[in-house]
């Protein structure tokens, strides 16, 4: 007996570089498409997102520009493939008075962003800026009405501004500042979070609020098939969603918002950049907390919706951490490691497990705020670790997801633990199948073997994102610190894909 456990303790050694796990793909299961809306972005009048990130101005001869908008951005994030934008807030969202950025640009009122910093901003990018860049980038626009300072007439208006092609007094308007042709936005935020900046309200409040808005943004039958979201809970505000569900008719209702941000402490949120295995640990605590959120709310959404009508719509999620050392506390702007990378990863491949009701989502924010993709300073940019796991993961658009059963180790922390792996898969519509995988497990590698049930494949190409630390980031006078590679660790004999995942990385693999 004691020759047996010797034997195991050294079976187990012999494994310390690379964990065992086990995972069964079975697309004779695979019904769900993932919707291409989860890879959705936010643009917040905050910081440097919008001034200097994403708009600098026609008059900018410094840094190349299309109507304003930065071209190196634009590019980027065209590579990228971003499904929907949404503007202007957030917080911001429910001061803003969109008549304020339209016409002539000399002559628009300028505002304090109160929320963001107390600057004041010229509203030199406004709503035909705005659409104008979705259209640049090929991506919907997902506007954000105002309902916390605002009127259902300012809502209603706005709607008629962008979407009418007839002859109203909001059309002629738009036809006056140079845009003839409706642009048809069909996702509307109605307020943001409701229950804090966006106006202190108690759910039953907002209910209210909400239908008495819906009922004017659009006809009765939502003839314009307006997708109207709710805003939502507050991470695990189970309450919220019960009442929204059950007192908004569900035919006022496409969409419920959930914001969840993977922060350690409000008060004491630890480096972006700087941070030690604990802050890394609890950030990784906070980022998977999504699946039992998305679980639980579901179950709420399904004893009122069992067709799941309704889709949960998580428009705001990402890390958050302390500002960069010398910026303004208002501005958000933090650095963005390969502990965002692995974050991003899980969280995508938990939004592919709950696709049938996870139907949209925003990571938290584009550019130079938050867990951004992209970083600017003056005319410079880099891609963040963050973007090239949105870029590998795109293959995943609209494909349909194959569930996954999944055996995984642990990453053990102290006294406390967490799965290291997590992995979903997909097929795209000329039948390829993709599987990502990530390994959040910062001192050791992971062997999975993976059993492909009804997947017949007998090649497999790939590329990883992984970095020697944790800590690992881009910077701007090291942008390629952090880049994909192609990945070698994979191979495939009789069903059975091996693949051997380093510590911390991030793999998307391409089977034919
Ligand atoms: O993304 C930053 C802020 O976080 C948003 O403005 C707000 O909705 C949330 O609290």
């Amino acid at each position: 007996m004691k020759k047996w456990i010797s034997t195991l303790a050294l079976a187990a050694m012999s494994l310390q570089g690379f964990a065992q796990n086990e995972v069964t793909l079975d697309a004779s299961q695979a019904k769900t498409q993932i919707n291409r809306q989860i890879y959705g972005h936010f643009a917040e009048h905050l910081g440097a997102c919008i001034y200097g990130g994403l708009y600098v101005g026609e008059n900018n001869t410094k840094i190349p520009n299309i109507n304003g908008a930065r071209k190196d951005v634009i590019e980027a994030l065209k590579k990228m493939k971003i499904p929907n934008l949404r503007w202007p807030g957030g917080c911001f969202a429910d001061t803003y008075h969109w008549k304020d950025g339209i016409g002539s640009k000399k002559q628009r009122p300028s505002i304090v962003n109160a929320w963001w910093g107390g600057v004041t901003e010229d509203n030199s990018f406004g709503t035909h800026d705005f659409l104008n860049l979705c259209k640049e980038l090929g991506t919907e626009p997902y506007l954000a009405g105002n309902v916390g300072s605002g009127t259902v007439k300012e809502l209603s208006d706005w709607v008629q501004y962008v979407n009418h092609n007839g002859v109203s007094p909001m059309a002629n308007l738009r036809k006056e500042n140079g845009q003839d042709k409706a642009w048809g936005v069909k996702f509307w935020g109605v307020g943001n979070e409701a229950w804090g900046c966006g106006g202190n309200m108690k759910a039953e409040y907002y209910a209210n609020i909400y239908r008495q808005y819906a009922t004017f943004m659009t006809d009765w039958d939502n003839g314009s098939k307006l997708f109207r979201i709710a805003s939502g809970a507050n991470s695990k505000d189970y309450n919220w969603t019960e009442v929204l569900m059950r007192d908004i008719p569900h035919h006022m209702l496409e969409g419920i918002a959930l914001h969840h941000y993977s922060v350690i402490n409000w008060d004491k949120k630890g480096p972006a950049a700087n941070f030690t295995e604990e802050h890394y640990f609890k950030t990784m605590q906070q980022a998977l907390f999504m699946d039992e959120l998305i679980q639980k709310h579901t179950a709420i959404m399904d004893k009122y919706d069992p067709k799941k009508k309704v889709a949960l719509v998580v428009d705001e999620w990402g890390g958050w951490y302390e500002v960069e050392q010398g910026t303004n506390p208002g501005f958000l702007y933090q650095q963005n490691t390969m502990r965002d990378a692995v974050l991003a990863g899980a969280t995508l491949n938990i939004f592919h497990k709950h696709s049938e009701r996870v139907r949209m989502a925003n990571l938290a924010q584009i550019v130079n705020v938050l867990q951004a993709v992209v970083l600017t300073k003056e005319e410079k940019m880099i891609l963040t670790p963050t973007y090239h796991v949105m870029e590998m993961y795109n293959v995943h658009q609209d494909a349909t997801n194959i569930p996954v059963e999944i055996k995984s180790n642990d990453y053990v922390f102290g006294t406390e633990k967490l799965p290291a792996v997590s992995v979903s898969a997909s097929k795209d519509q000329a039948g390829v199948v993709h599987i990502s995988l990530t390994n959040i497990d910062i001192n050791k590698g992971q062997e999975i073997s993976i059993n492909l049930k009804g997947i017949t494949a007998k090649a497999v190409t790939g590329r990883v994102l992984t970095s020697a630390k944790v800590q690992d980031h881009n910077t701007f006078d090291n942008p390629e610190k952090v880049k994909p590679t192609t990945f070698t660790g994979a191979s495939i004999s009789g069903g059975t894909l091996k693949v051997k995942l380093p510590a911390t990385s991030v793999v998307v693999l391409e089977l034919k």
